[in-house]
């Protein structure tokens, strides 16, 4: 579905401070992919997805979707296929407007031809979406955001970002702002909806064994290349041991994280 061929991103280039975040990547992604991405601060995890998502161009590379080239198709029209949820909950929904108006404007980004206003019909359909996530927030819907929790607003962005159909979604750290409690309730939301909806997706983290669990495939990068890309039956027979020790064996140092090694557990 979505190809990255030889894709490299070198920021500042000739000068002191040039740095390859990105070295001659080739990614395929395909439909139904649950994609988690591992590694250390500054491996590239989320510039990658900056590149998939058109926050920035590569410096080398193509990028297509479906075979259409999308290397230079700006971010805002990405934007219609490729959903994103970062570590801020703040990012992801308006504090100032009521919780049933957040819902309408995503609405209409997934249904174009709906001009229509908040009506019953639609109330009612949001009431029974927002059930899913088992929080009562079918009951606060003409409030605004800004009342709500960290976590009750990342699985709000999740669910309101499901419900506009994206090709892709791609979460970069979605659950690292939350406490463990919320972070659990968050993640178990996403894997609920991704199988449901059958969503293509990326996930990074810095939790390895959450890595391991989740998705049918995980990616390990480091110094801006994907050392490690497994999937299926492979995939499943990994441990957090065995992945450290894959580190070790391509790269002949320790995977030294403190993050990572932390949340490991
Ligand atoms: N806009 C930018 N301008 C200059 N350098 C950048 C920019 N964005 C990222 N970098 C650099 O690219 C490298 C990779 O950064 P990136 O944010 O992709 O890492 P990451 O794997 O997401 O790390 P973390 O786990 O800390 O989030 C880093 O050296 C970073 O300083
Ligand atoms: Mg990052």
């Amino acid at each position: 579905m979505i190809a990255l061929k030889n894709v490299s991103m070198v920021f500042n280039p000739g000068t002191v401070n040039e740095n390859r975040a990105i070295n001659t990547i080739n990614l395929r992604i395909r439909e139904g992919d649950f994609i988690t991405v591992i590694g250390s601060n500054g491996a590239g995890k989320s510039t990658l997805f900056n590149l998939i998502a058109g926050t920035i161009i590569p410096s080398q590379g193509s990028i297509s979707l479906n075979d259409r080239d999308i290397t230079r198709e700006p971010e805002y029209k990405r934007a219609q296929y490729i959903g994103r949820i970062f570590q801020n909950p703040l990012l992801g929904t308006a504090s100032n407007m009521s919780l049933e108006d957040n819902m309408m404007i995503t609405h209409k980004k997934g249904f174009k031809w709906l001009k229509r206003s908040l009506n019953n019909r639609m109330r009612d359909y949001f009431r029974s979406e927002l059930i899913q996530l088992k929080m009562g927030l079918e009951e606060r819907m003409k409030e605004n955001l800004a009342m709500f929790s960290g976590g009750q607003r990342q699985a709000l962005t999740l669910l309101m970002m499901v419900l506009s159909k994206p090709d892709l979604i791609l979460l970069d750290e979605h659950t690292a702002a939350l406490d463990p409690k919320n972070a659990q309730i968050v993640l178990e939301l996403t894997h609920k909806f991704i199988k449901e909806y059958k969503l293509t997706s990326m996930m990074i983290t810095h939790n390895m064994s959450h890595a391991i669990e989740f998705g049918n495939r995980l990616l390990m990068m480091d110094k801006g290349e994907i050392i490690f890309d497994v999937e299926g039956e492979e995939k499943r027979a990994l441990t957090v041991e065995k992945l450290v020790e894959k580190f070790h064996q391509i790269r002949h140092k320790s995977f030294e994280n403190d993050r990572t090694l932390l949340s490991a557990e």
